[in-house]
């Protein structure tokens, strides 16, 4: 049975929420395409209409036109097909405008001002459908003597109906999208919530026997009887590994500050302190193209993403293998740290989740790290750190990139030029 909290049940929370993405994501473009499939079908029945009704019109003219009485074109035109609502032009044969129905010309127009109309509406009409002729024949013996033309475009009902699906899902869209973003925010500042709470918590809790060892240390420092120097320097480093723990949580639970940190130096500590403490058949490698490049930082929590990446770096390489760090400034002046290990990679299908918490690989881990990382540079540090490169049993190359101090390659400092001699 899975618990609660176990990485299966995390990893699963996050596939879950992946499915119902690409669900709904699914279902709503079933919904959108079945709107506007179902609208473009109303359109094009009632386009039908309107041209048959249009046919009708032209020949109730036609008829109006070649009868004798006078009533006949009132009834007609009138009463048996009156149209009211589809905008129609009629021509003589040359195509000047002999009359017009449904379209919003005033009385009180200048004639300058009707003709302007009239020409746009014809170019409109024109370029709408096919105009319909009429046969003009003299009434008595039944000899055409000349012919005039109907154009005329789809109604105003028509060209609504026409846009209307896409003005509808487009607002839906934007109301979606928008309870989206509210719904979001208010879960990223919830989650913020909660890795403040439980850092600056477990900072907190290790203050009390942190402060306890410390006062240990100093009673055996003073005590001759009990002093043995093996003892208090193992001790020593304790209490460091714990500080460092420490200000790591305390720094990710509070706002932490920025300082101007050599960052070549900063990275040669990590190094030397990991090369210690990893497998001696993994080479580390520092590079940079200058030993003087400076950026704001906070180190204890930098320092905590170089030790992530190489621990991941060490695990993808089962302990043996080289990890290369190199420092260098990118075209747009940004400072640049890659860092390469020679381990067994990253499947293509697996790049984008590996930032993801809870995705992990490994029997022991909780994939947290990566997670961390990101959060520590993009949140705090306002950087970009992604995966650069990996290539199955080749490698990975994770890169970050900061923002370039304007102090950056500035003159030594004297306790940097110290630590660089
Ligand atoms: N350098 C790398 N080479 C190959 N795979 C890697 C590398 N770095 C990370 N990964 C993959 O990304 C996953 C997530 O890494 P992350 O550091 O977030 O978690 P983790 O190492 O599994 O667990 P945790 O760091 O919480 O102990 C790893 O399980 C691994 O599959
Ligand atoms: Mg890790």
């Amino acid at each position: 049975m899975l618990n609660p909290f176990s990485k299966e049940k995390v990893a699963n929370i996050y596939q879950q929420k992946n499915t119902l993405k690409i669900l709904v994501l699914a279902v709503s473009a079933i919904i959108a395409a079945v709107s506007i499939y179902y609208t473009n079908s109303l359109v094009k029945d009632l386009k039908e209409r309107e041209k048959t009704y249009i046919d009708l019109y032209a020949k109730t003219i036609e008829m109006s036109a070649n009868q004798d009485n006078l009533e006949i074109p009132f009834l007609f035109q009138e009463i048996i097909v009156p149209n009211n609502n589809i905008p129609v032009i009629l021509t003589d044969n040359m195509g000047n405008y002999v009359s017009h129905r449904n379209i919003d010309i005033k009385e009180s127009y200048s004639k300058e001002k009707k003709d302007e109309i009239i020409a746009k509406e014809l170019a409109e009409m024109q370029e709408a459908h096919q105009h319909i002729e009429i046969v003009l024949k003299d009434p008595k013996t039944g000899m055409v003597y000349d012919y005039q033309h109907v154009y005329y475009k789809n109604s105003f009902l028509l060209t609504q109906l026409q846009y209307y699906p896409y003005i509808q899902l487009s607002v839906i869209a934007g109301f979606g999208l928008l309870v989206y973003l509210i719904f979001s925010y208010s879960r990223t500042a919830e989650q913020n919530r909660v890795w403040i709470g439980m850092a600056k918590e477990t900072a907190h809790q290790l203050g009390t026997p942190l402060s306890s060892l410390m006062a240990w240390l100093e009673y055996f420092r003073a005590d001759p009887d009990v002093y043995d120097d093996s003892i208090v320097k193992e001790l020593d480093k304790d209490i460091s590994r714990l500080e460092m723990i420490t200000a790591r949580f305390s720094s990710i639970g509070s706002i932490p500050t920025l300082k101007e940190e050599n960052l070549y130096l900063a990275i040669k500590n990590t190094v030397n302190y990991l090369q210690t403490r990893i497998s001696s058949k993994v080479r580390m490698h520092l590079q940079s193209e200058s030993e003087m490049i400076r950026v704001l930082i906070n180190k204890p929590l930098f320092d905590w993403v170089i030790e992530n990446i190489c621990k991941n770096a060490v695990d993808a390489m089962s302990g043996v293998g080289d990890i290369t760090i190199r420092i260098m400034h990118d075209k747009n002046n940004k400072v640049v740290i890659d860092i390469t290990d020679t381990g067994k990679g990253i499947p293509k299908s697996k790049i984008n989740q590996v930032f993801t918490p809870g995705y992990t690989t490994k029997k022991r881990g909780w994939g947290l790290g990566l997670s961390l990382a990101q959060r520590i540079i993009e949140n705090y540090h306002k950087g970009k750190i992604f995966v650069k490169h990996s290539e199955i049993d080749v490698g990975t190359t994770f890169r970050i990139i900061l923002d370039a101090h304007t102090s950056v390659n500035g003159k030594p400092l004297k306790e940097e030029a110290q630590a660089l001699a």
